[in-house]
């Protein structure tokens, strides 16, 4: 499974990079900045049949084409191109996420860049991996030593005035700085290897942070949503961090 996942991921990243040297078409989905490209769904479907045809009995849960649910206790959770936004005004900062669950907990997370061939990987109680080397998250134990960065779902009413909020105080409290992605599955990577202490986003799907987060907590972090609640797949907006300033940071999101 472990080698499906990843093969999975680094295909539909070939397909990516393939399509980001052209110019894709976008259309919205919904909200006008949701958008989707032929790049995400020949992602997805790259990934699902390389998935069918070793595991054609497990459920998917997916982005572009919904569920698949059979009778098994694993299920695949698949963003085929985590930052589309940026993927199609050609900003450098993109990935496919795959996570495997068991019975509902998270048993593989895979998260692979394929411009930076970053390629993030975890399995339940066996570490944290970026290109098979271990990692683990920051020291750093003080707000005001952390640089954390911050994802905006599409809307921009009620939950973006309440994240801006959030930002202003959290400058109040000194921190070095607060970065915007674009990837919600690169954030909680680049957390889980400390190149930030700290990640919040007030409105995610399961695809988006399925892989990150096991891959986050085995690199030793810690995730929870926004109120401070215990990890689900199901919760709606999340809090994860190196588990040292989790507190903290909670405090100021609920304050
Ligand atoms: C989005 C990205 C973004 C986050 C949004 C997600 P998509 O995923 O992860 O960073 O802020 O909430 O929807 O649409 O590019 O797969
Ligand atoms: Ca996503
Ligand atoms: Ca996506």
């Amino acid at each position: 499974m472990k080698a499906t996942a990843i093969k999975a991921a680094k295909e539909a990243g070939k397909i990516i990079l393939r399509y980001y040297s052209k110019n894709v078409n976008a259309t919205s989905k919904g909200d006008t900045y949701n958008l989707v490209t032929e790049a995400d769904l020949a992602s997805e479907n790259k990934i699902i049949s390389i998935i069918k045809s070793r595991f054609p009995d497990h459920s998917l849960l997916t982005e572009e084409s919904g569920e698949e649910i059979h009778k098994s206790d694993y299920c695949w959770v698949i963003d085929p191109l985590d930052g589309t936004n940026n993927f199609y005004h050609k900003f450098p900062m993109f990935c496919v996420s795959i996570a495997l669950y068991k019975k509902g907990k998270p048993l593989i997370g895979v998260v692979f860049d394929p411009l930076k061939k970053e390629l993030f990987f975890a399995e339940k109680n066996r570490g944290a991996f970026l290109n098979n080397k271990k990692i683990n998250v920051s020291n750093v134990n003080k707000l005001n030593k952390s640089l954390l960065v911050l994802g905006f779902y599409y809307e921009r009413g009620l939950l973006m005035r309440k994240s801006l909020g959030q930002m202003k105080k959290f400058f109040y409290e000194n921190v070095h700085g607060i970065r915007r992605t674009g990837s919600a599955a690169l954030d909680l990577c680049y957390t889980a290897c400390g190149r930030f202490d700290g990640y919040w986003e007030l409105k995610l799907n399961p695809w988006d942070f399925a892989a990150g987060s096991l891959i986050i907590t085995e690199a030793g972090g810690r995730i929870t949503d926004a109120q401070g609640k215990r990890y689900s797949l199901m919760m709606k907006n999340v809090a994860a961090s190196n588990g040292k300033i989790h507190k903290h940071m909670l405090k100021i999101l609920n304050e």
